[in-house]
């Protein structure tokens, strides 16, 4: 089985005993209530899946992030995982306090062990992790909107966040532990926030020629409002997965993280956190997780030539942009595909989305038609 990100799978889940032992102390401790992002977060340290990270990071990992892409002991790691408060909330906290972070709904789900507090420069973490101080870029926009002082410290989860597809959910262990039962060695994950389309589709099965499985890993936490929602797109998932893909290839989990549309640097963190759930290959394509035109075409791939394969330790999957031919009557890239551009058919979810918008029916070419009938009719339902 892969190494996790830093060595060791990070557990910060508490035991049934420390449970009970911090437990006992709230109404003595500080409390601050979080966002569902940093509730997310919250979920993804406890359960391993931002190993080696153990809590939310401290000043000195903070500007190493920003400014040489590696935490301060030079582990690659590309997003601060940060809590950020209000000044008054601040002032009211010390260092060394244990604080209780509550859901809105009332629920305490960690303890936060507070290292240190301090004060950041929203422009200059702009520019470094979105690069970018453009506040329409929606990466940007919501950490110009966020409190100005960030908690640090290692969290202790109390209680599992809500899952929203429990059905469809694995922790890193888990998921661990599933490949290892099904006996497979070699495991490409796909990230998307898409519906499935045919170029995902074409990407996701170009690697199944070359690995035993494929964790489709559809990222669920907070998105932009324009984004089809959750719910619809794991509709869509199950429906395609039913009638097109190998069952006993193919896993489909949810990854409840937020989306940050940061693009070359997200998908240097979204392949880490691949190979803490257990896979050895990671997909990137075209304009991952970009948005607008922030980020080049293949930004996102050429990252990684700023680190030694060792230090990434999952093996990157670059595919160039997929499109469908309608002289091949195939899915092709300009790689195996001779024919000219108006022979092509380029597909994009940005595209898929307009499409719906305007009441459209994505073609065959774009979208198979069991994708299609679920969004259409989620379209209209909501
Ligand atoms: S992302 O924000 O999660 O990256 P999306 O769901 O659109 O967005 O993409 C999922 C993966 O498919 C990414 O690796 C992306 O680069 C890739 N991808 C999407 N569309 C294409 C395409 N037409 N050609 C090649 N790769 C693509």
């Amino acid at each position: 089985m892969i190494e996790p990100h830093g060595g060791t799978l990070i557990n910060r889940i508490a035991d049934p005993a420390e449970k009970q032992r911090l437990l006992g102390m709230i109404g003595t401790l500080p409390e601050i209530q979080v966002s569902s992002r940093v509730l997310s977060d919250l979920e993804l340290i406890a359960t391993g899946a931002l190993s080696p990270l153990e809590g939310f990071v401290n000043r000195d990992d903070y500007y190493s992030i920003l400014n040489t892409m590696r935490l301060t002991d030079g582990t690659v790691w590309t997003l601060p995982i940060t809590l950020p408060v209000s000044r008054k909330i601040s002032s009211t906290l010390n260092t060394g306090d244990k604080i209780v972070l509550k859901g809105k709904d009332g629920t305490p789900y960690a303890v936060l062990d507070l290292e240190e507090k301090f004060e950041y420069d929203k422009e200059a973490e702009a520019l470094a992790i979105y690069k970018t101080s453009d506040r329409n870029h929606p990466g940007v926009r919501s950490l110009f909107e966020q409190p100005p002082i960030y908690l640090a410290g290692k969290v202790t989860l109390l209680n599992q966040p809500p899952v929203d597809f429990p059905g469809s959910y694995g922790t890193p262990a888990q998921l661990r532990e599933l490949f290892k039962e099904n006996g497979w060695n070699k495991i490409a994950a796909f990230q998307t926030r898409n519906p499935i389309h045919r170029a995902h589709e074409y990407l996701q099965k170009t690697a199944l020629e070359m690995v035993e499985g494929l964790l489709i890993h559809p990222l669920v936490g907070e998105t932009k409002k324009d984004d089809i929602p959750a719910d619809l797109r794991m509709e869509s998932y199950e429906a395609i997965l039913k009638h097109y893909y190998p069952k006993d290839r193919v896993h489909l989990s949810v990854f409840p993280a937020a989306m940050r549309y940061a693009g070359p640097r997200e998908a240097v963190f979204h392949a880490l956190v691949r190979k803490n759930y257990g896979c050895t290959h990671f997909i990137v394509g075209r304009d991952h997780a970009g948005v607008g035109d922030y980020y080049g075409t293949y930004e996102a791939q050429e990252i990684f030539n700023c680190f030694s394969p060792k230090e990434i330790g999952i093996e990157i999957l670059k595919f160039e942009h997929a499109f469908y031919c309608r002289t091949c009557k195939s899915m092709a890239t300009s790689k195996t595909c001779p024919h000219q551009r108006e022979d092509h058919i380029h597909l994009s979810g940005t595209k898929v989305r307009e499409m719906l918008r305007k009441g459209e029916n994505p073609p065959e070419e774009f979208s198979r038609k069991e994708v299609v009938h679920v969004l259409v009719k989620g379209m209209k339902d909501g």
